[in-house]
């Protein structure tokens, strides 16, 4: 009796947790579902590819959660796939089959992205919790499709693989934006860049396009869909908004070599009140690498390679105030930047006026080495190590999901309309957004 009482309290605090969660506008979190309360979530996975033995391996150090099953049709894949885990999983070929099991609370998904959007629906009307890499879906009418399934199964949890929203350096960088460090933000430039060809190498000519998948339109949405996918959402974040518009061009111009995907794309994708990302991606050059530049009229932050961030102030003199000591040039000769020196941002969650003497000084130094070059930025904790917490917890503690639903709707569409741009060689404007619907 008392043991009842114990949990039925504890039901209620969850239950209190999630209005909570909920009034504070984060991902719907779940009712606990009886076999994972209290214990480790029993999972299963599906496509131990690159991806999935990447996500096994930060799964392996989670003790709040159990792998019992991978899947995987190549077998190379699936053993290396078991091997990663270490936890002596069945193995499945058949996901369907892998879903009719009784004791799995949850589904993770990291299988190339056309198969995408029936994995999450059929595991969601399988009664599991579900995370799914991004892209979540491929096509448009398939976020229709995910919606109904997550309707149709309120109590489950949905969560995408946009980690960038489990990065504290991400979380401090948007804090940031909110707060107006960087002024009014009007543009963002981004880009990923690489100088090879993003093929795998390939042990016999049948598993060319199983392995090359990200090469054909059958399976893949190209750059846009495998690295504007992560820009494309801390843009939305950053503008707390999702685009109006995209004009975006592309072509196979360099890698002449059989693929039918884009090996350079060049994007402009405008949100509400004339902001913009200007975003691109080339396989002929990696100097840039990847990195998004932040630009308010107060200051930029630039945020490199998921783990540096700088900020850089702006103190331009903007309008002449005719007292004769400026000094103005017309046209190309002026030099008008901003000072260069930046300064460094870290992915401390601790806002500098509870630090103690020790720590404030500990933090004096990390900033002062960080300016010489010599101190590395680290997060405490990997954000693909958070975000697969994060959806266990979501599972298992009713605690809100990062990257929930709408998230990865609205990055998902980003990329199809991207896409649509450049097939179609016309401007795409989201539904209700066209300039004669005066709604812009
Ligand atoms: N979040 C990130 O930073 C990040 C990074 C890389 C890839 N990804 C995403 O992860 C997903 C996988 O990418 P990847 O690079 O690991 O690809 P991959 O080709 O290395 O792995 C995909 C795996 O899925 C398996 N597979 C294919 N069809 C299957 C089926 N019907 N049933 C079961 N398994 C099947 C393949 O055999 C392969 O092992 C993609 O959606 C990609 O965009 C995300």
């Amino acid at each position: 009796m008392e043991k009842e009482k114990d949990v039925s309290r504890r039901q209620f605090l969850k239950t209190a947790a999630s209005v909570g969660a909920s009034s504070l506008g984060l991902g719907a979190p779940a009712i606990l579902s009886a076999q994972s309360s209290g214990n480790s979530v029993r999972y299963g996975f599906i496509g131990t590819g690159t991806e999935g033995c990447t996500l096994l391996k930060f799964l392996a150090t989670l003790p709040e959660g159990q792998c019992i099953a991978t899947c995987d049709i190549y077998p190379p894949n699936l053993k290396k796939g078991v091997e990663t885990i270490g936890s002596n999983p069945q193995t499945y070929v058949e996901y369907q089959k892998m879903l009719d099991r009784k004791d799995m609370d949850a589904v993770l998904i990291a299988t190339p992205l056309n198969l995408h959007a029936q994995m999450v629906v059929d595991s969601l009307n399988a009664g599991k919790h579900v995370f799914v890499e991004k892209t979540m879906y491929f096509k448009e009418e398939e976020g229709e499709m995910i919606r109904k399934a997550t309707q149709a199964n309120p109590r489950l949890v949905l969560q995408v693989g946009l980690q960038r929203r489990s990065s504290v350096l991400y979380q401090v960088a948007i804090e940031m934006i909110r707060k107006g460090a960087l002024g009014k933000v009007m543009f963002v430039r981004a880009q990923w860049h690489r100088n090879n060809n993003w093929r795998r190498p390939v042990p016999d000519p049948k598993f060319e396009r199983l392995i090359n998948w990200r090469m054909y339109k059958e399976y893949s949405g190209g750059l846009l869909a495998e690295l504007a996918s992560h820009q494309i959402d801390v843009v939305n974040w950053a503008f707390d908004s999702e685009p109006v518009s995209v004009y975006a061009t592309g072509g196979i111009d360099y890698w002449k070599d059989g693929r039918e995907t884009c090996d350079n794309v060049e994007a402009i994708y405008e949100y509400p009140g004339g902001r913009r990302l200007v975003w691109s991606s080339i396989l002929c050059n990696a100097h840039l690498d990847f990195s998004e530049q932040i630009m308010g009229d107060r200051g930029t932050l630039i945020i490199s390679a998921l783990e540096k961030c700088m900020f850089y102030r702006e103190d331009v003199p903007k309008v002449s105030t005719g007292n004769g000591q400026e000094n103005w040039w017309a046209g190309a000769t002026v030099t008008n930047t901003a000072p260069q020196q930046g300064i460094p941002v870290f992915p401390d969650p601790v806002a500098a006026g509870q630090l103690g003497f020790m720590d404030r000084e500990v933090t004096y130094s990390k900033h002062w080495l960080a300016s010489m070059g010599i101190y590395n930025y680290e997060e405490q904790h990997n954000p693909y190590w958070s975000e697969l917490r994060n959806f266990l917890l979501s599972v298992r503690d009713a605690k809100p999901v990062i990257a929930p639903f709408e998230l990865g709707m609205m990055d998902a569409q980003g990329v199809i309309y991207g896409n649509r741009s450049i097939d179609s060689g016309q401007r795409v404007y989201w539904p209700g957004k066209e300039p004669d619907s005066k709604k812009i």
